[in-house]
């Protein structure tokens, strides 16, 4: 050792006895392990975070939902229990199974047929559209009839929703109803059809 140099105690082959050239390098390989586990780390969040986005539970009509308000009307609040009676000749009611109205495809039109049409009664369509999948209106137009207001189709609800009028394809799926002794509407079954566009 040349006079006035110093010796560090270092182990053999450690990063300051081999220079600070090298002190540099490792500390880059560290930096890029570092990176590196992190890279990998974030790919097994990713599964971890779209396993919880497909967890998600789409809530679809069952029979024996009880049918409720899908919004204010009749001097009652959205969600509260439709009464047959609540439903006057040649009106309509927009309404969605109790608990299910996160999801669109359960909204559901409930329509008392006029008087004079031999089909009095209460009947039970999808209120989607099978044109292009808009939510018809939830009154019926001057005619008596179920009209969307996106693209004018008609569907006749005492003919089975068939379509009068307008581009939809098709007649709008159609729900079998009970109504119980106090006057609840629940579903009695499922559309017996495939709901909006298809
Ligand atoms: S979406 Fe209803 S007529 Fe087009």
């Amino acid at each position: 050792m040349a006079t006035g140099q110093v010796r560090l105690n270092t182990p053999a082959g450690s990063g300051e006895q081999q220079g600070g050239k090298f002190s540099r390098r490792n500390l880059l390989l560290g930096a890029m392990g570092v990176s590196a586990a992190a890279f990998v780390a974030s790919f097994s969040v990713v599964p971890i975070f779209v396993t919880k986005v497909l967890q998600i539970e789409v809530k679809e009509i069952a029979a024996g939902d009880q049918l409720v308000y899908s919004a204010a009307a009749n001097g009652k609040a959205a969600g509260d229990p439709i009464s047959a009676s609540d439903i006057q000749q040649g009106k309509s009611i927009q309404a969605f199974p109790k608990g299910k109205s996160d999801n669109q495809q359960n909204l559901i039109e409930i329509v008392r047929i006029a008087a004079g049409s031999g089909k009095e009664g209460l009947v039970a369509y999808s209120a989607i559209c099978t044109h292009l999948g808009c939510v018809v209106g939830g009154t019926l137009n001057a005619k008596g009839e179920i009209a969307c207001p996106c693209h004018n189709s008609q569907f006749d609800p005492a003919n089975n929703a068939a379509v009068i009028g307008g581009p939809a394809p098709r007649p709008l799926p159609g729900l079998p109803l009970e109504v119980g002794q106090d006057g609840t509407i629940t579903a009695g079954g499922l559309f017996n059809g495939p709901i909006g566009v298809v």
